[in-house]
């Protein structure tokens, strides 16, 4: 190809999938002189390598799904952190309305001009860049830490990170780590159904300085596309983990991952306290009973003493609809504080434990799924209310 005379550095694009009007739209892409076609493949295990490895700006990927393609945009997820763009032939509400809710930076129902796709590419990658600028330093992402927590053990906390995290994996298409920080006890690869063949113990005793790249080669991937890094197999391994591996842990993990999901225990021990200091959410587990709520009351208060945030805490009443003589309101006015999100006692739940598959992907439509997949889309509902300012959904032109 000749010499490019255009001034601006030409985007490094990657399309994947298909669509009615895609395989135009592709040719005219390739041709135009802001763009780099770097390749195309029309399933995203065929594209892989090109997705980790091409230096991407951005991925245009085609659907033929009248929803949102969640497992398409997980798919990508797994291989490239840059903006996508979706485009479709045909649109439902749905897909546009759960697109809104994703990362996704734009949807484009063709047929288009294709000077308007240049332009949703050139503003996706210009609002990717300023992100990466904003985040931490090396990573394009600065993923979410979520902390699932109560001082009182059997509360649901590991149900609740297990479910949670299969949720922003499977049905919010975000990049999540789950990080099991029960280190004594810890059972979310169980609940999970994997077996991992390493665990945390093995990532913080192995030599060398610690990287995305590393952390990679310790986790064990579900196969919601949830990645999973278990506790140590044996409990007196525990102590190894320590609060300073720990930080440096979760900080590289930020730089790769979307969200981390963290599972703890009922004690605020160094590596917790680690983990405190870098939660944007702490989900406090309460359930209907009064020792829970004492000591969720003196939780509370050492929150406190440790200057952690009372806005990042968000109260979680697990089995929220147990007949037990106890109110949602009567907890809310024992802690003074709202419950955010309420989750239903279902016989689904113990089940899908003992199956080693989450509830969430065992009973979808059950009424503690629904809730917990609620729960999943709230968490990035802030930052996606700035996110969709930027955002638009472009029409398709009008074929009369
Ligand atoms: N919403 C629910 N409906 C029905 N059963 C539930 C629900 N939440 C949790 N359970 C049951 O309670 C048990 C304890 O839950 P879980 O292991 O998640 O608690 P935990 O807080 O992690 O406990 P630990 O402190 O021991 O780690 C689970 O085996 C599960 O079957
Ligand atoms: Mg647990």
């Amino acid at each position: 190809m000749p010499g490019t005379e255009t001034q601006r550095e030409r985007v490094r694009l990657f399309a994947t999938g298909s669509c009615e009007g895609f395989e135009k739209l592709r040719d005219s892409l390739a041709s135009h002189p802001e763009i780099e076609l770097v390749g195309a493949s029309t399933d995203v295990a065929g594209g892989a390598a090109a997705l980790a490895g091409g230096h991407l700006d951005a991925v245009l990927h085609a659907t033929r799904s009248a929803t949102f393609p969640a497992d398409e945009i997980t798919a990508i997820r797994e291989h490239a952190s840059c903006p996508i763009l979706i485009v479709a032939s045909s649109g439902s509400a749905g897909l546009l309305e759960q697109a809104l809710d994703s990362d996704v930076s734009d949807v484009l129902l063709l047929p288009q001009l294709v000077e308007n796709v240049v332009f949703a590419i050139r503003k996706a990658t210009h609002s990717g860049r300023r992100h990466a600028a904003n985040g931490a330093a090396g990573g394009g992402r600065h993923g979410k830490i979520v902390t699932v927590f109560s001082p009182k053990g059997g509360t649901g906390k590991t149900v609740t990170a297990t479910n949670l995290a299969t949720a922003c994996a499977k049905f919010e298409g975000r990049k999540t780590l789950l990080l099991d920080l029960d280190l004594q006890f810890g059972d979310a690869a169980i609940m999970l159904g994997v077996e991992p063949e390493k665990t945390i113990y093995d990532l913080v005793v192995a030599p060398g300085e610690l990287d995305s790249e590393k952390l990679a080669g310790y986790t064990t991937k579900h196969a919601s596309g949830l990645y999973v890094l278990p506790a140590p197999l044996r409990p007196e391994d525990a102590e190894l983990v320590t609060e300073a591996k720990l930080g440096r842990l979760l900080e590289v993990a930020r730089e790769s991952f979307d969200v981390i999901v963290v599972d703890t225990s009922p004690f605020f021990h160094g590596p917790m306290l680690a983990t405190l200091d870098r939660t944007d959410e702490l989900l406090l587990l309460c359930s209907l009973d009064v020792p829970t709520l004492k000591n969720l009351r003196l939780a509370l208060q050492t929150l406190d003493l440790l200057s952690f945030p009372k806005s990042r805490v968000r109260i979680v009443l697990n089995r929220s609809n147990s007949k037990v003589g106890m109110k949602p309101n009567e907890v809310e006015g024992a802690l003074g504080m709202k419950v955010r999100f309420e989750v239903p006692s279902d016989r689904a739940v113990p089940l899908a434990v003992n199956r080693g598959n989450p509830v969430v992907l065992a009973e979808e439509s059950a009424d503690v799924s629904r809730a917990i997949k609620s729960m999943a889309k709230e968490l990035f509902r802030a930052p996606k209310e700035e996110q969709g300012k930027k955002r638009r959904f472009i029409p398709a032109l009008s074929r009369a």
